[in-house]
This record gives C-alpha cells, structure tokens and sequence, in this order.
C-alpha cells in the first residue's frame, strides 16, 4: 500500500477527534517509529509503498489513537529534557511543565562545584531525578514511589541514560524520615482535585494512572504538608525544597510553607502564565 494512502486514512479517521496539525504529527511519530522513516519522506518520494507487516503496525496505532491512547504510550518512549524517557500506563508522561521545574534547579546550580544530594519525591518515570542526574554530574540523587510499577520503569530509565540512582519503594504520606539529609528535595506530586475532573482530556482521564494525578477535595494540599514536614526534618542547613504545583493552589502552597517557617519562597509561572512552581529555604 502506498504510505500516502495511510496518511489519507489517518486523517479520515482521526480528523474528527484530533486537530489537523495534531493528526500529521502523530502520523509522523508512527513513521519514524515503527518504519523508521524520515517525517519528510513523502516530500521527496510519494510514490513510497510498505509491507503488509508495516501495514499492520499503522492500523493498530491508529486504532489506539482513535480510542484516544496518547501517543508517548503507544510508542512506548517520550522526550524531555532531550532525554528518551520510557513510558507506559504505570506512570505519567512527563509534561513541558515539569522540565521548567528541572531548569529551575539547573540554573540556581549552575556556579556550584559541590556534590548535591537530592531526593526526587514521586518519581514515576523517574524523568525529574534521571534528567538532573545526567545534566549535573555533582547531582547524586534518590528516588522514590509508592507505584512498584512506576519504579521499574523508572529503574530502566536511569538505565538507558546511563545514570546511577538509588530507587527506593515507599508511601510518602505514610513516611516519617527520608533517613538521610539531602541539600535539595524536589517533587512533582499528585495536585488535581475530583473537581477538576471537567477540565481534564479524555485521553489524559481514561490512561494515565490516577494514582498520579488525583488528591482528595477535601485535602489537596496533603502531598505538599508530607513533604514540607519531612523538608524541615531532612532538608540539610540551607537546603532547598523545589515543588511543580496546581496552578489555582499557588497561594494556598505558599501560606503552608509560610506556616513551616520556610524562608525565601518564590512562587513562579510556566510558560503559559500559570503559577506552576514554588521554591523555598529550609527554616534557619
Ligand atoms: C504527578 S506524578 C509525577 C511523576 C514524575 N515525577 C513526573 O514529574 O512526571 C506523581 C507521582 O507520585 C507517586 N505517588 C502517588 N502517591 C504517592 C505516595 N503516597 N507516596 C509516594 N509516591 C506517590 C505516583 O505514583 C506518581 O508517580
């Protein structure tokens, strides 16, 4: 069959669920991924026919995308910080978001010579500790969760960027020690309240593990209280605590670290002008 053909057909199927753009782009991630072509190769050559079992390989992804499966699942990696992530339906995918979060960290570092201990709370696939792990050689990190599944993924992510990290099995909520002291702790928790549910895409509500993504109404700050409280037990003298957040809770995060006594809080935007990110300083 003609791989033009295939793209006429990924457009009649997905034209009505996906924006345009959208559709070419996942036609081209397909290509790339599972014929290893070039995304420009119809330019050059429309007249490029596949084999049956290439054939095959399109229309069980386009299935999948036409029940709404995100595309990072379906080719089973991700990108970010340029790094190839691994994923699959046990953790998030790594969102833009989350890498400003981790330049953020890479920027107050960047003059500093000193080994830095870090401990990335709700690692899922491990993208936060394995970016900074690999962008900064005097990052010695730690890593947990409480999703087994999410840290084996994790666990070969750290393998197939060559970093070293020690992953660690635990329920943040229930711990009362990370047993070490680390100069930096940094996290991503689960921030979305049943409430927003409404605002949510299907492909995001129906694949991604809501282990990851949910916190009660009625308490959705409880990852953040956990976390400031084992920041002042275990952050070293100056250390500095990083958390991604919920854009509507920026305010509320920052009168909690207020009331952990945290000092230089500095609360920040991503790039769509939603508070994203808030950073503070161990109390003296
Ligand atoms: C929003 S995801 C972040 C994943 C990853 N750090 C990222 O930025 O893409 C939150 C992570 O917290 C983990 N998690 C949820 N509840 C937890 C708990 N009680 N203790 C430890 N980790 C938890 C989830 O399994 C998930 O991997």
């Amino acid at each position: 069959m003609l791989l033009k053909e295939i793209k006429d057909i990924y457009h009649k199927e997905l034209d009505e669920i996906y924006p345009k753009e959208e559709v070419d782009s996942m036609f081209y991630f397909m290509i790339e991924h599972f014929l290893g072509l070039e995304r420009f190769i119809l330019a050059i050559d429309p007249g490029v026919i596949i084999t049956k079992e290439e054939e095959q390989h399109m229309f069980e992804g386009l299935s999948k995308l036409r029940q709404e499966q995100p595309i990072q699942y379906i080719l089973g990696e991700t990108t970010f910080m340029d790094l190839k992530i691994m994923v699959n339906e046990s953790v998030l995918i790594p969102r833009p978001e989350t890498e400003e979060l981790v330049n953020w960290v890479l920027d107050d570092l960047e003059k500093s010579d000193e080994s830095i201990k870090l401990i990335d709370i709700g690692t899922g696939s491990g993208c936060i500790a394995i970016a900074l792990s690999k962008l900064n050689p005097n990052i010695k990190a730690t890593a947990i969760d409480v999703s087994k599944s999410a840290l084996e993924v994790a666990r070969n992510n750290a393998l197939v960027n060559d970093v070293n990290i020690k992953f660690v099995q635990a329920d943040i909520l229930k711990t009362t020690s990370l047993g070490e002291r680390y100069n930096i702790i940094v996290s991503n928790p689960p921030y979305v309240r049943g409430k927003e549910i409404g605002n949510m895409r299907n492909n995001v509500l129906q694949n991604e593990p809501h282990l990851a993504l949910f916190v009660p109404d009625e308490d959705p700050l409880l990852f953040y209280r956990a976390i400031a409280q084992l920041a002042v037990d275990d952050l070293a003298q100056n250390g500095v605590l990083y958390l991604e957040i919920n854009q509507y809770l920026g305010a509320d995060v920052k009168g909690l670290l207020k009331e952990f006594n945290f000092s230089d809080i500095e609360l920040r935007k991503d790039i769509f002008g939603n508070d994203r990110m808030i950073k503070a300083r161990k109390p003296a």
